[in-house]
Parts: structure tokens; C-alpha cells; sequence
């Protein structure tokens, strides 16, 4: 079958990543992680010092851009960007960065590019809303700030990464601010979305019940 798309959006900790990746595992899918390429552009312009608020500076910037995903490898202008682009540093600007619409395009174009005739399975904001309505699935991940953040603090402590619950849950709340309130594609619920509420669910239930929506469709 060609061309089949799974989009899979939400806000940030509500399990995209890990659950896509589950899922593609499962169903030979291409994971595409779309959220990456926006990091990637947002540690670019801090490592050059670009000014985000001139267009011409960003122009500039993106016309300099050259992404490569392989695998699991961020590759920016032929350097493994990976773990830089999981800092605190990079969270805290990100959905800035995000929010521009020259940014969005260039990203959006580079992500239909990738996926052209593939089985994929893309998580981000606006998959289901912008890049690919016509998807195949949607679903909607949610689940409870305080959960959110919860996860998200776990995950820090795997990497090593010094933080705390109360400074995490206020950045996932200002990002969820930031992201669902901007002019260009906010976040939101396709309307053909499945919403999943993950807040009580284990990874693999999450996992099972996209997975029986994927074989329904498939
Ligand atoms: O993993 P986490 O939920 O923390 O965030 P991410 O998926 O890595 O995305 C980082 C940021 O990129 C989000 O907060 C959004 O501002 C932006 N983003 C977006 O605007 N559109 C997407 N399709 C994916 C990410």
C-alpha cells in the first residue's frame, strides 16, 4: 500500500513520540518527528545569534538550513544535532521559533517531501490540521498538565538533565499557551481527530488502542 499517513498530534508530553514510535515499530512505518525540525531551526538560530523578529535574518537563516534525518539522527549542515537539540535552552525558544510562518512553510514543505509515497507516521501540532489533512488516521493525544510534566521531569532524570517538577510543569503550560494561541497553525484537534486521553493509560494500552485503529484502516 503506498502512501498510507498516521498523524499524531497533541500537546507536548501527552506521549507522541514514544507511543509513534511503538506504533511504527509495529507496522514497518517511517517515524517522522516532526517537532525535531523545529528544535533543529530554534538551535540554529541561538548558535548563530540570529534575531527571530527580522524576517530578513530569518530568511537568511533558513535559506542556510540544510536538514537530514537518519534514522534517529538530526543532522544539521552534516552535524549530528540529536541531543543538542533537547536542552532546556532549545525548549525555552522553540515554540518562538515556531511560530513564524516562513519557518512553517519551509518545514511543512520539507516534511510532505519526506513522507511522499511512504508509510509514515508523523507526530506534532498541526499534522492533522495543515500538513496532511487528507491523513488516513488522526488521533489527538491529551493528557493533564501535571501529568505532563510529570513525564517530562522522568525524562530529564534519565538524561541526566538538572530540572524540577515545578519550573517543568510552567514551561509545558507556557509552551501549551504559546503554541495554541499563535496565528499560524495552533495547535487544535482536527475535527476528524480520535482524541485519546493518555493521562491514565499505560504505554502499551495507548499503543493498542491506536493499533487497532491503524488495522482498521489498513
Ligand atoms: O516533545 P515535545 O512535545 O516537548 O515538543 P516537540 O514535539 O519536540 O515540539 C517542540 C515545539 O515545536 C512545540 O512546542 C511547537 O512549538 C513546535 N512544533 C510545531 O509547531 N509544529 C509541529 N508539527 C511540531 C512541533
Amino acid at each position: 500500500m503506498n502512501n498510507f499517513i498516521v498523524a499524531v498530534d497533541g500537546p507536548a508530553g501527552s506521549g507522541k513520540s514514544t507511543i509513534s514510535k511503538l506504533v511504527a515499530e509495529k507496522y514497518k512505518l517511517t517515524y517522522l518527528d516532526t517537532g525535531a525540525m523545529y528544535r533543529m531551526v530554534a538551535f540554529y538560530s541561538l548558535e548563530k545569534g540570529v534575531n527571530l523578529d527580522n524576517p530578513r535574518e530569518v530568511e537568511l537563516m533558513l535559506e542556510n538550513i540544510k536538514i537530514d534525518i537518519e534514522g534517529d539522527k538530526f543532522i544539521l549542515n552534516g552535524v549530528d544535532v540529536s541531543n543538542e537539540i533537547r536542552t532546556l535552552r532549545v525548549t525555552s525558544i522553540v515554540s518562538k521559533t515556531a511560530s513564524i510562518k516562513a519557518v512553517r512553510e519551509k518545514l511543512v514543505e520539507l516534511q510532505r517531501e519526506i513522507s511522499n509515497g511512504k508509510r509514515v507516521i508523523l507526530d506534532g501540532r498541526d499534522i492533522g490540521t495543515v500538513v496532511f489533512p487528507n491523513a488516513h488516521l488522526k488521533v489527538f493525544l491529551v493528557a493533564s498538565p501535571e501529568e505532563r510534566a510529570k513525564r517530562r521531569l522522568k525524562e530529564y532524570e534519565e538524561k541526566g538533565i538538572k530540572s524540577d517538577y515545578e519550573s517543568v510543569l510552567d514551561s509545558i503550560k507556557e509552551r501549551d499557551r504559546l503554541d495554541s494561541t499563535r496565528e499560524e497553525s495552533p495547535l487544535k484537534k482536527a475535527d476528524d481527530a480520535i482524541e485519546v486521553d493518555t493521562s491514565f493509560l499505560s504505554i502499551e494500552e495507548v499503543s493498542d488502542k491506536i493499533s487497532a485503529l491503524i488495522r482498521e484502516r489498513i
